[in-house]
């Protein structure tokens, strides 16, 4: 029997929408109903432009026949198998593939579902590995402010954003953080990677010095700070916590669940910014946004020292049901492969300076106090309305949506970051109707 899938549905109230506005949505529901390239299709019809990638996730545009024909096949081939003592090949073809396009020294790959679970995992191992080496007092996190690592409790605790977390208890013991690095009066309208800033990294001399290095598991940052509101790293910044991490024997963890695969010109920020870290997080352009899946990328180092002791004992007690599931790995296999033919990463990096020069030229518009950008993600920051943060961004996003073009915010801060296949037409496009909402707005 066909399922009666109604485009709008007629009761909104079982669905408890996630990091939503729940009663301000179901007054007046934003729906999309079908998706194609560069564009949503609206449930009353409309064409929206896609100037988020969905939530950072859609590299490749939607629905792209390669990815979608994967699915299919391979629900229809083995849709199941065991995460736990089996497998199946496409798990290991795609951790493969990821190796291809990681960092020199990055050799191993462990599955997750999402990003916040990537965190998870990642922050799991750093403990375990010092614990595994003999060096089991290591067990601090060190985070930064206004970091974003998903929603679980370890994400939350080396994150640092006060919403996510103050409602939540006493999250994980043993956490410090780093100052962030938005620094408005210096570098206010920055391309790229701005001028001042490095010398925060020394802070974490100050960390080191407060609880002994022999305590500290390791440091997690996003190289490019996404959900907070786009902080890029100042020039010289992640090169000082590379060599003091090494210095101290401290794990380095870039988190790019947004920066990976291609968001800045490389396959990671790893490679764009040549700094090699210990561990990565990966999740959204995995798989495109498609299927959910996650991974969590190490060095021989850290998979090493757990491979020790009788071959017949499992070695690290931490995995999920669906670690690897066979149509989120064929779906990542042929996601690889869409944004290898088609250049996707390069392409981005070719489009950088067009969309840089359009995103700037919103300089002067009502409310701009900041624009910033990399590779293909841009973000311009309002005034906020005094008493009333948050709304002027808010409202920016509805009339932006009215309009036909999807955009992000956090915050008073409008973020963008379309898939990589997006063409010129469509920057001035996106960035055109931005300016006609910026200048209407109140
Ligand atoms: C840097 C970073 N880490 C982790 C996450 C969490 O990913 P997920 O929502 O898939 O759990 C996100 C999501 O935006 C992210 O930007």
């Amino acid at each position: 029997m066909a399922l009666d899938r109604k485009a709008a549905p007629n009761d909104l109230n079982a669905f408890w929408m996630p990091f939503t506005a729940n009663r301000q949505f179901k007054q007046n529901p934003r729906m999309f109903v079908a998706a194609k390239d560069m564009h949503y299709t609206t449930a009353d019809g409309r064409q929206v432009l896609d100037g988020t990638a969905g939530l950072w996730c859609c590299n490749a545009g939607h629905c792209r026949p390669k990815i979608v024909e994967a699915i299919q096949r391979q629900a229809a081939e083995l849709d199941y198998a065991p995460a736990f003592q089996m497998g199946h090949p496409l798990a290991f073809e795609l951790a493969n593939r990821i190796i291809d396009i990681s960092p020199k020294g990055i050799e191993h790959v462990f599955f997750t579902n999402s990003g916040s679970e990537s965190v998870e995992t990642a922050l799991k191992i750093a403990i375990a590995y010092h614990r595994a080496r003999g060096e089991g007092a290591r067990t601090r996190l060190i985070g930064r402010e206004r970091g974003y690592h998903g929603v679980n409790f370890g994400g939350i605790s080396v994150g640092g954003i006060v919403n996510n977390r103050k409602m939540f208890g006493t999250l994980l013991a043993g956490v410090d953080h780093l100052p962030h690095t938005h620094l408005p009066a210096q570098n206010a309208f920055t391309r790229g990677q701005p001028d001042h800033g490095a010398h925060l990294a020394d802070d974490l001399e100050r960390i080191v010095a407060l609880h002994g290095a022999e305590t500290i598991a390791a440091v997690i940052v996003e190289p490019m700070a996404g959900s907070t509101g786009v902080l890029m790293p100042p020039k010289g910044y992640l090169e000082k916590l590379r060599a003091i991490t090494a210095k101290h024997g401290i794990l380095l963890i870039f988190d790019e669940v947004i920066t990976g695969f291609g968001r800045l010109g490389s396959a990671f920020a790893a490679q764009h910014f040549g700094v090699t870290p210990d561990m990565m997080t990966t999740a959204k352009g995995l798989t495109n946004g498609v299927i959910p899946m996650g991974a969590v990328l190490t060095t021989a180092a850290i998979h090493d020292a757990f491979m020790q002791g009788p071959e017949t004992l499992i070695e690290l007690f931490h995995g999920y049901t669906y670690s690897g599931n066979p149509i989120a790995a064929a779906c990542g296999i042929a996601t690889l492969e869409t944004y290898r033919e088609e250049g996707l990463f390069d392409r981005a990096r070719e489009m950088e300076g067009y969309w840089q020069e359009t995103i700037h030229s919103l300089r002067g518009l009502p409310h701009v106090i900041d624009i910033r950008n990399m590779g293909l993600i841009g973000a311009v920051e309002l005034e906020p309305i005094p008493g009333a943060p948050t709304k002027r961004a808010f409202s920016a996003f509805l009339k932006a949506y009215e309009k036909g073009i999807l955009i992000r915010t956090t915050g008073d801060i409008i973020a963008m970051s379309p898939p990589l296949i997006i063409s010129k037409a469509e920057i001035d496009q996106l960035i055109g109707t931005l300016a006609d909402v910026l200048k209407g707005l109140e």
